[in-house]
């Protein structure tokens, strides 16, 4: 069921019983209206007719032999009240029936039945009549509601009516509002079906409504960005690939140069010892052999040094770390550059050793090619949960948001994110730089 289904549902519900409610206030208010004006017509008849039969005892008295003493045919258009002769004997002698207000109620049955239910209690009043101090008869007035039944089902129809046209409209209205405001959403969902597939550049129009128009604003938004950390990183791999395919070449062209070169003259000069038969040449060829060997043992460990940061296999990471900046510091005698790292590191994780092995050269590559510091600092240590490193400068600075196509820092962030850590970047132009980073350890998230 759908949410505007829904809505809708639930006001027509709340308005069902709304109008349940007043239909039901308004047919008790009928038969209550119905029963006081009965009720008061009656004492008002009563009232009158107690007068007349006192008037007509002081005049010329009453004449029982008259057929219609009363003359209660003229009272036909009395209304609600049925009044009645009757003599001793119980014969009707007159009455007001058969007026032609008084026909038949135009109600339907049932409200009827209601207002009928309303006046079940109220007896008929009787008047008795007597002529020269003898009983005579009976005046005898009863309630009549027809015709005040039909006032009462005009006006009750009349109010239901207007209740059901109320239903209506709040209805429509409630209808078209929500259809309204959930238009939005059939844009939302093709929008994100749309990023799903791939489509980065959708983008949502700003809506009207307020609400609707911020998730707009917060959906172009996260594409955006999405849309740009995906050109970022598709520059960032294109940069890897160009910079390993670089590497490949000159490592090829090393291996070419110098180690082809020197297993040639190895072969060489094995062969001469192989057939000379002068013992100070084959010594001689001997000892070539051992220098090309000490060469290509220097060559091999500088090519490796390339492949991996030297100081992280042969020394303790601590060690490495403080080997890269006291080399760093000689090369930069001018910036002042402290550092703290908590001696019992208790840190083993080759990933992350080398993740903050690089992220401290390339701040420190950053800090000589950018900032013209004067003062560096960094800091390692070690929490419960996270290694953090923090590294800062007192240089030159950037706006952190305005530098995009870089591929330093966003190399950093890469490393970072691998090994579930963030990096947190402080700087201004004119403040310095703070880099922070912090790398949950093994089983804990940052
Ligand atoms: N310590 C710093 N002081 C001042 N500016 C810095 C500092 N570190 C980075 N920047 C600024 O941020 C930019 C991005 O740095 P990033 O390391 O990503 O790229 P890069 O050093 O220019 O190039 P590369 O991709 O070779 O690292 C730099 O160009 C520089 O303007
Ligand atoms: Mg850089």
């Amino acid at each position: 069921m759908n949410l505007r289904f829904r809505l809708n549902l639930i006001v027509t519900l709340v308005l069902l019983i709304i109008l349940a409610i007043s239909a039901v206030q308004a047919v008790n208010n009928a038969r209550k209206n119905v029963r006081a004006e009965l009720e008061s017509a009656m004492v008002f008849a009563m009232h009158m007719l107690a007068a007349e039969l006192r008037h007509i005892n002081r005049s010329e008295g009453f004449g029982a032999q008259d057929s219609t003493p009363f003359r209660l045919d003229q009272l036909a258009n009395i209304r609600h009240l049925l009044i009645v002769f009757y003599d001793l004997e119980n014969n009707l002698i007159e009455s007001n029936e058969a007026t032609p207000q008084q026909g038949v109620a135009t109600a339907p049955n049932w409200f009827k039945e209601l207002m009928h239910t309303a006046l079940q209690d109220t007896p008929n009043k009787r008047l008795p009549v007597y002529a020269d101090a003898a009983k005579v008869g009976e005046l005898v007035v009863s309630p009549e509601p027809n015709s005040e039944i039909s006032e009462a089902w005009a006006e009750t129809r009349m109010l239901l009516l207007m209740m059901i046209l109320v239903f209506l409209a709040v209805n429509i209205m409630v209808y078209l509002v929500v259809a309204h405001a959930l238009r939005p959403i059939s844009h939302i969902t093709k929008a994100l079906s749309d990023i799903e597939s791939g489509h980065l550049e959708t983008r949502l129009p700003i809506f009207k409504l307020p609400e609707m128009a911020s998730i707009s604003q917060k959906f172009n938004t996260m594409a955006a960005t999405m849309q740009d950390s995906i050109l970022h990183n598709q520059h960032l791999t294109q940069r890897i690939i160009r910079l390993q395919e670089t590497e490949r070449k000159s490592l090829a062209q090393e291996l070419h140069d110098e180690i082809g070169q020197h297993l040639t003259a190895i072969h060489v000069d094995a062969s001469v010892i192989k057939q000379s038969t002068d013992p100070s040449a084959s010594i001689k060829s001997a000892q070539a052999i051992d220098d090309i060997a000490c060469h290509m043992m220097s060559i091999l460990r500088s090519m490796l040094k390339r492949l991996r940061p030297g100081g992280l296999d042969e020394l303790s990471f601590v060690d490495a770390l403080q080997e890269l900046i006291d080399s760093w510091q000689l090369r930069h005698t001018r910036t002042k550059l402290s550092y703290q790292i908590q001696a019992n590191l208790g840190l083993n994780d080759e990933a992350i050793q080398l993740t903050l092995y690089r992220v401290l050269q390339e701040c420190l590559t950053n800090i000589s090619r950018h900032s013209s510091a004067t003062d560096v600092s960094i800091n390692l240590e070690e929490s419960k949960t996270t290694y953090s490193l923090k590294v800062a400068d007192n240089g030159k600075g950037f706006e952190v948001d305005e530098q995009k196509s870089s591929f330093g820092i966003a190399g950093m962030q890469q490393r970072i994110e691998s090994v579930n850590g963030r990096m947190d970047i402080d700087s201004k132009p004119g403040g310095g730089v703070i880099i922070m980073v912090s790398i949950p350890k093994q089983g804990e998230t940052a």
